[in-house]
């Protein structure tokens, strides 16, 4: 059976950065996100008795390293169907990877869920966090719908992510700013292994469960400027741990911080808006809908054009239409 899958990129405000497990990818602590509605990868996956080998096609390009992680979580799922047919695997993202932005969430997660159905596994969204999660950790958090927080656990059964609020809950912006740049600098793999050197990490993990709890009460009250200050707060968080790593690791270009000054500005002009950065030099601005046309304005009027707006959306679903 051919099947095909999309599913959206997700952006943390809470962070995932380490692991208490490397081999099962299990997250040092928990984390909560928002999926972004124009980010997305599309996925088809056929396995085929009449293949030799896994093909893996992604963006119209065969590419050894990626295929190869995609071949690894395929070996997953053949395991859990007990099959060993070979597949055919295209996929599509729907924004330039040659901008540097991040698509291991959307497409781990759109994989799953395709090759899953593909190989005649018909599996809860639990099952598909949880397998999600080994391809790529965060892509478990692009199965479930809109608000999601992924739940560290102290096993593989136990690490899933959940649907906090509907994508409808909250009428948000996030607008991503690109900020240049080929593909990222230190791969998250690596910069999570940084941490074994990092002083200041054990701090942030002592306190990481607080901020989940003031995160959820922040996002069930509505209350945005708390909600954005302490996405913000965390997103430096992050950056902290990778500039006091060793050896350390910048991820910011210039176009980052000058957009970072920009968003505070505007704030001090009384438009909410904050932001937050994963792994790269990309910032996604947060705000309320009704200030988004506020928010573009002064965009445009720096001259900053390249960005992509999202609003928060559902997660991975299996869709007609196919790649091949
Ligand atoms: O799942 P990975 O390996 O793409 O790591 C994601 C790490 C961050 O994007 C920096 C944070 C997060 O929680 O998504």
């Amino acid at each position: 059976m051919k099947t095909t899958a999309v599913a959206p990129s997700n952006i943390a405000l809470i962070k995932y950065w380490g692991k208490k497990d490397e081999k099962l990818r299990l997250p040092a602590n928990g984390s909560i996100s928002v999926n972004l509605s124009n980010l997305t990868t599309t996925t088809t996956v056929e396995f085929r008795k009449d293949l030799k080998k896994d093909e893996v096609i992604i963006n119209g390009k065969r590419d050894e390293k990626k295929a190869e992680r995609v071949m690894k979580h395929l070996d997953r799922i053949r395991k859990k169907a007990k099959i060993s047919d070979y597949a055919r695997v295209v996929s599509q993202n729907n924004f330039p990877t040659a901008g540097g932005l991040a698509s291991s969430a959307s497409g781990f997660a759109a994989l799953t869920v395709a090759a899953t159905k593909a190989a005649g596994l018909n599996l809860s969204e639990k099952e598909l966090s949880i397998l999600a999660r080994q391809g790529s950790g965060s892509a478990c958090r692009s199965i479930p719908d809109g608000f999601v927080e992924w739940l560290d656990g102290e096993t593989s059964e136990t690490s899933h992510a959940l649907s906090l609020y509907p994508p409808s809950y909250w009428d948000l912006a996030i607008v991503v700013v690109l900020a240049g740049g080929e593909e990222k600098s230190v791969l998250t793999t690596e910069g999570m292994k940084r941490l074994d050197t990092n002083p200041f990490y054990p701090i942030r993990l002592s306190r990481i469960n607080e901020k989940i709890k003031k995160m959820k009460q922040y996002l069930s009250g509505k209350k945005f400027e708390e909600f954005g200050s302490l996405v913000e707060s965390e997103a430096l968080e992050l950056h902290a741990m990778t500039l006091t790593s060793s050896p350390p690791i910048i991820y910011w270009r210039p176009k980052t911080i000058k957009v970072m000054k920009l968003v505070q500005k505007i704030r001090e002009n009384n438009v909410p808006v904050y932001f937050t950065i994963d792994s790269g030099p990309h910032v996604c601005i947060i705000c309320e809908e009704k200030h988004l046309k506020k928010l573009l304005q002064m965009l445009k009027r720096q001259r900053i054009k390249d960005f992509i707006v999202n609003k928060p959306t559902i997660g991975a679903r299996l869709v007609d239409g196919h790649l091949f």
